[in-house]
């Protein structure tokens, strides 16, 4: 009687599952949103009696596995074994383009959930959407019904990135860590540090000590905004840095959730707390002292010495072992030119090289770290005034000042990463009732704004589009001193760009993001994450 009695429950509820209404695909909650999806009626119930197996061809799968079984766990108390009829499935299928670099299928029957990529990065999003797909299941006890579903999806870009500046305000590994897991739970795949700043140094190099000595720490910070005067400050000394271990436990975690780490090196400009240790690398040769008030600063490396190479060979030497990552960031933006105008061995250099100005002066500079970089097997990005005074032959721009540098770059044969301030400065208020903000540097970028970023502009030659790598979201952090204010700042905006980098231009539509986000709030919570609330 029993057993009658739940075959009967097992067949209404399969019943009632086979009749629910289809939901539409911004039901779903899938952000960001996959090229294709095909919904459906009939719906599969997924609950701790399924399993996660894997073909064992592929070394990553056993990482995945575990990274799913552990999301499953986390998000809905979900335990599941290695052995049942019912599996969620990984498959690598190597040679087979069809699935793109980082794309993958996705599907939902009966008793599979078989997920499918040529690379186990794509198996890693087809994670993220599998669990995109639970969130807005419908939930009772320990059992969650999803609709049977085909997804099959492929980035439009592969430069999918997010910045954090670490100079201005330094964050601990632990919240470094939680940025990636931001990064990664959005398909990004590129996490750039900024990790030298004029008001603090973070990096630990065994050759110069007192880069983490002297150069980490600054004796206050400014209160209030950079257009407060007089200037005020804290009487705080301030700083910090990351261990050598420390970045290489930072590799190693974005490794495993596919995201590459840049590093950034500024030169040869925003270089105060560097010349304060080492002040012989300045036209000058200082005092200097770390700076504490924001801006641009007029000490940069001289670029007439010897010794300014030699110093940066050995830091690009350390950098290079720490990040196994094929780029090495340089900055290259901000530099004034007036200490090179007037110091002796810097026109020396001029003279000597037949150069006419000082951006052929920093073009010099920038080709010699090129050499030096790809001498060390890495390739150089810089900000777009490397462009001035003629671009080194392998870099890579970062087109920050507008679009121009970047369209300028990709018309002449160069990759290009997108990040305007336009659309891309997630420093920038979210609001037009600044009052009603927390302080931030200033300007106005609306989510909506983000969302309408085109990082291809159709000025570029349709035969030089290839050259737009992707595009990125930049957290500069004068303003931004805590973990929560960084959440605050990048999310949701993080989405937005997200979806932008990921979606083709043509599924992109903002009223379906939006309805779709309403999920994503949820992801956030869960998360304990402190995103700006919409409006
Ligand atoms: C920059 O915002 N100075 C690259």
């Amino acid at each position: 009687m029993k057993k009658l009695i739940n075959i009967l429950a097992q067949t209404t509820l399969l019943w009632m599952i086979g009749c629910d209404s289809k939901p539409t695909t911004d039901d779903l909650g899938l952000v960001p949103l996959p090229s294709s999806i095909s919904i459906a009626k009939r719906q599969t119930l997924i609950n701790s009696q399924w399993a996660v197996t894997q073909n064992d061809r592929h070394k990553d799968l056993n990482s995945l596995k575990k990274i799913l079984s552990e999301n499953l766990y986390s998000d809905y108390g979900l335990l599941v074994s290695d052995f049942s009829s019912k599996t969620i499935n990984l498959n690598v299928i190597e040679d087979n383009n069809s699935y793109g670099e980082e794309g993958y299928h996705l599907s939902v029957s009966d008793q599979t959930v078989q997920i499918n990529a040529g690379t186990p990065n794509g198996i890693f999003y087809g994670i993220q959407t599998f669990r995109q797909l639970l969130d807005s299941g419908k939930k009772s006890n320990q059992d969650i019904q999803i609709n049977q579903i085909e997804i099959k999806d492929n980035p439009r870009f592969k430069w999918r990135g997010m910045h954090l500046d670490v100079g201005r305000h330094f964050f601990d590994i632990g919240f470094v860590k939680r940025y990636i897991d931001y990064i990664a739970m959005h398909k990004m795949n590129i996490f750039h540090w900024h990790l030298t700043e004029d008001q603090g140094w973070r990096v630990e190099i065994d050759a110069y000590p007192k880069l983490t000595n002297i150069s980490a720490f600054r004796d206050e910070s400014l209160i209030g905004h950079y257009s407060d005067k007089p200037h005020q400050y804290d009487g705080k000394r301030y700083g910090g840095y990351y261990t050598k271990e420390e970045m290489r436990e930072v590799v190693a975690y974005a490794q495993k959730r596919y995201v590459t780490v840049i590093p950034e090196i500024e030169m040869p400009g925003h270089t105060s707390a560097v010349l304060a240790a080492y002040p012989e690398l300045s036209c000058t040769g200082g005092p200097h002292s770390v700076a504490k008030l924001w801006g641009v600063h007029k000490e940069v490396f001289c670029a007439g010495k010897e010794s300014t190479f030699e110093f940066l060979e050995t830091v690009l030497t350390e950098v290079a072992e720490i990040f196994p990552g094929p780029y090495i960031h340089i900055g290259g933006d901000e530099c004034p030119k007036e200490n090179w105008k007037e110091h002796d061995l810097d026109q020396q250099r001029l003279a000597a090289e037949g150069l006419h100005d000082e951006h052929e002066l920093q073009s010099y500079f920038i080709k010699r770290i090129e050499g030096i970089l790809n001498g060390l097997g890495k390739r150089l990005i810089g900000w777009d005034e490397i462009l001035e005074g003629g671009l080194a032959p392998g870099a890579i721009v970062q087109s920050w000042r507008g679009m121009d540098g970047g369209i300028a770059a990709a018309n002449a044969g160069h990759e290009v990463i997108m990040s305007p301030t336009s659309h891309a400065y997630f420093d920038y208020y979210q609001s037009e009732d600044k009052k009603n903000e927390p302080l931030a540097i200033g300007g106005f970028l609306s989510l909506e704004k983000v969302y309408g970023f085109e990082p291809v502009p159709y000025n570029i030659d349709p035969d030089k589009q290839k050259y737009i790598l992707g595009g990125q979201g930049n957290v500069w952090t004068e303003y931004i001193s805590t973990p929560e204010k960084v959440e605050y700042m990048a999310m949701p905006r993080m989405s937005a760009m997200a979806e932008v980098l990921w979606s083709s231009k043509k599924n992109r539509n903002y009223d379906s993001f939006t309805h779709r986000m309403n999920w994503q709030y949820k992801r956030l919570d869960r998360m304990k994450v402190n995103y700006r609330k919409p409006d």
